[in-house]
């Protein structure tokens, strides 16, 4: 069965169960305190009504100056632990994503565009970890400040203390009243934010082709539109937090203020010790806070929910292409290369018609092989069978008489020698890119490499020469020079295929 939303996030926090739990403990700490001090404070006023000591004022004052002191150091460690937690979950989750995405196959990044996962990896964690750091605390803290001080205020007075907590309700509907709405804006923040950011990233990449065809004012326009909408959706968030916040400061005022109204009624009568009075509305000031952040919990839930959905969604898609079970071991020093294929097919998913069909061929270990065909004819789709890039039929593909389907993947790929049609090099070292799959190798196999591929004199002209960075995906380097070193990439590793 599918697990639920809450349990995912429980399951984010079971590895850091520990520092949770202190960090739960240590808010039990602070809730004693904070139920402690206001019935010291009402100590003193009793007292103040009998006699003025300056003496055992000073004692009280430097009591509760220690207890603050000491609830404030409490405080914080929690929030550092219960925090933390988020942050380590946080770490968690994108190691774990890209760990996930590394091992998934280059149609699933076809399907998913390159910027929605970079939302997700990152903007949709910062939502988990905000939410998991967040809601512990405030639930903890909410759940013990209402265990501790409500009987300690019955105790004071059942009347005053139910008048008291009727506004709670209250403020939990406002706030109820409005979580759809800020989730809706909060939503359109993000999406704006997103748009922005694609526009931004697209510009960016194909620059050359905004000059050539003299399209920066368009562009522009495009830009400072969605621009707009990113501003008009956060000014009405704004908007939104301006009012609830200010209309529950005011909902806390008033329940003060009736407090006081009945309270001084009770004091006149000789029903309440005015002492316990002040004790009794600095608890009702303390639960003002954690009642209303309760409520911002079940808000930032509510966008977590959206998050996790989002992230699971990463961790669902599983790679198409594995070894399969007791798959045979294939190591490249046995490998003689010599390929079969019977009636080789494929077809791509949500396509009409096989990108090959009944292909059959037999290649000799040794023999040099040219395929010529139109374009669009399926030769690259061909070459990929070959490694398994592509999810291929059993029985159909033979590498030295074993099917490729059950060899082991990192023996089959490591047999072969794969230049792709697009040289993709990465934004580093020219040496670093062609020792790319043989991170180890030294200068002298990686100058052959370069030799062969006939790209050393372009190298050697080069201001740092093998030193030389590739800009991002290459673009200090002509299309020829990007295609010879990725050439010389696929020689270095010198496989029999
Ligand atoms: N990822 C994909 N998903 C769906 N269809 C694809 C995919 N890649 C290629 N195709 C389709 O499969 C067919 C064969 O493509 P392939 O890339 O193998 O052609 P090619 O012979 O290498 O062509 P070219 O000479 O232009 O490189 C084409 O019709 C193409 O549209
Ligand atoms: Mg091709």
């Amino acid at each position: 069965m599918a697990q639920s939303r809450l349990q995912y996030l429980a399951s984010y926090l079971h590895p850091h169960r520990q520092h949770v739990i202190l960090g739960i403990g240590t808010l039990l700490l602070v809730n004693i305190l904070s139920v402690w001090i206001p019935l010291i404070i009402g100590d003193v006023v009793e007292r103040l009504k009998i006699t003025f000591s300056p003496g055992t004022i000073v004692r009280y004052v430097g009591l509760i100056l220690a207890l603050a002191t000491v609830m404030w150091a409490i405080r914080m460690a929690s929030r550092v632990l219960i925090f933390g937690v988020g942050r380590k979950v946080e770490f968690d989750l994108k190691q774990r994503i890209f760990e996930h995405l590394l091992s998934l196959e280059p149609a699933y990044f076809a399907e998913n565009t390159i910027g929605d996962l970079i939302n997700r990896a990152t903007s949709d964690v910062d939502n988990i970890r905000r939410l998991l750091g967040f809601a512990v605390l405030s639930l903890a803290n909410t759940f013990f400040a209402y265990c501790l001080t409500m009987p300690a205020m019955l105790r004071i007075n059942v009347r005053l203390t139910l008048v008291a907590l009727a506004i709670y309700p209250i403020m939990m509907l406002l706030v109820g009243s409005f979580s759809n709405r800020l989730r809706q804006e909060q939503l359109d923040v993000q999406q704006s934010l997103s748009d922005l950011s694609t526009l931004i990233q697209e510009d960016m990449s194909g620059i050359g082709l905004i000059k050539i065809y003299a399209q920066e004012t368009n562009e522009q326009q495009a830009f400072s539109q969605r621009n707009n909408n990113l501003l008009d959706a956060n000014l009405s968030l704004a908007r939104t937090r301006n009012t609830l916040f200010p209309l529950l400061g005011g909902l806390a005022s008033l329940s003060l203020a009736i407090i006081l109204a009945l309270g001084a009624r009770n004091i006149a009568a000789g029903t309440l010790a005015v002492g316990d009075f002040v004790t009794l509305l600095l608890y009702v000031n303390n639960l003002v806070f954690p009642t209303a952040l309760l409520g911002f919990t079940i808000t930032s839930y509510q966008r977590g929910e959206v998050s996790v959905d989002r992230i699971e969604a990463i961790f669902k898609a599983q790679p198409k292409v594995a070894s399969v079970e007791g798959a045979r071991a294939l190591p490249v020093s046995e490998v003689k290369g010599r390929l079969q294929a019977t009636g080789l097919t494929y077809q791509y998913p949500d396509t009409t018609t096989p990108a090959i069909q009944n292909v059959s061929f037999t290649i000799e270990p040794g023999e040099t092989v040219a395929l010529v065909g139109p374009i669009g004819s399926g030769k690259s789709t061909l070459a990929k069978a070959l490694p398994r890039i592509l999810e291929i039929p059993t029985g159909q593909l033979f590498i030295d008489g074993h099917d490729i389907t059950q060899v082991t993947l990192p023996d089959l790929r490591r047999a072969i020698a794969f230049v792709p049609q697009d040289s993709f090099l990465f934004s580093t070292k020219v040496k670093n890119n062609l020792r790319y799959g043989l991170p180890l190798a030294e200068m002298p196999e990686i100058e052959q490499a370069a030799k062969l591929a006939q790209m050393r004199g372009e190298i050697l002209n080069f201001p740092k020469q093998y030193d030389t960075l590739v800009g991002e995906r290459g673009i200090t380097l002509s299309g020829g020079q990007r295609q010879r070193t990725a050439l010389g990439r696929a020689l270095l590793i010198d496989a029999p295929i």
